[in-house]
């Protein structure tokens, strides 16, 4: 399986997926390109020292939104990559892109959707968000990307306890450490390994 990561930030998500690659826990699969809209993102470092082809494509560089989003379609179709993984990509996707990938692009989100989701709810503001409401549990979701934020299909979702102490700082870290570098990385083997279908929008992993 080539995948492209897409990413905005420090890349702990990617450095999770390369060191599960590394250690073979996800066979048959490549990081072909990994692509940030920021051109000092971490993650871009994290991909060089990995190896692997890192770009910044970054809306900035472009002066209308169609160029943008044509330049980003044309960079990834040149990679000829079998999935997309959204790894703390904050940039909208662009409609052709959902389209030409329906259900070949996979996103990470730092709580359990339908919950503290959809546009605005990233970074600190969802644990803020869950720190205000007082709930007992977060975690994360992996789920297919589709033309709305944070609705497509759900893969995988993994808890975490929210403890009366946490900060959002505090309790991003644990979402991250104890669910998101677990789950994602099992999402991609899990497609690599053709285990993953899709009913009437529901996801059902053949666990055998
Ligand atoms: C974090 O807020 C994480 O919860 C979300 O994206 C942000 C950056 O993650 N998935 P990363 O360290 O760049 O992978």
């Amino acid at each position: 399986l080539k995948i492209a990561v897409l990413v905005s930030g420090g890349g702990t998500n990617l450095q999770a997926i390369i060191d599960h690659i590394k250690s073979n826990k996800i066979t048959n699969t490549e990081i072909t390109v990994v692509i940030s809209n920021k051109k000092d993102a971490y993650a871009l470092t994290r991909a060089r020292e990995a190896n692997i082809a890192a770009e910044c494509i970054s809306p900035k560089d472009f002066k209308v939104r169609e160029e943008f989003n044509e330049a980003l379609l044309k960079t990834i179709d040149s990679y000829e990559v079998d999935l997309i993984v959204l790894a703390g990509y904050l940039v909208i996707l662009p409609e052709i892109m959902i389209k030409k990938y329906q259900n070949r692009i996979i996103n990470i989100h730092p709580s359990l959707i339908p919950s503290f989701c959809g546009s605005g709810f990233y970074g600190l503001r969802v644990h803020q968000e869950v720190l205000n409401r007082g709930v007992k549990v977060t975690g994360a979701t992996v789920h297919f990307v589709d033309e709305g934020t944070d609705t497509g299909p759900i893969i995988l979702q993994k808890a975490v306890e929210v403890g009366e102490e946490d900060t959002p700082e505090i309790l991003q870290r644990k979402v991250m450490e104890e669910a998101e570098w677990d789950i994602l990385p099992l999402a991609i083997e899990l497609i690599a390994n053709d285990k993953i279908a899709i009913r009437e929008n529901r996801v059902i992993i053949q666990r055998d």
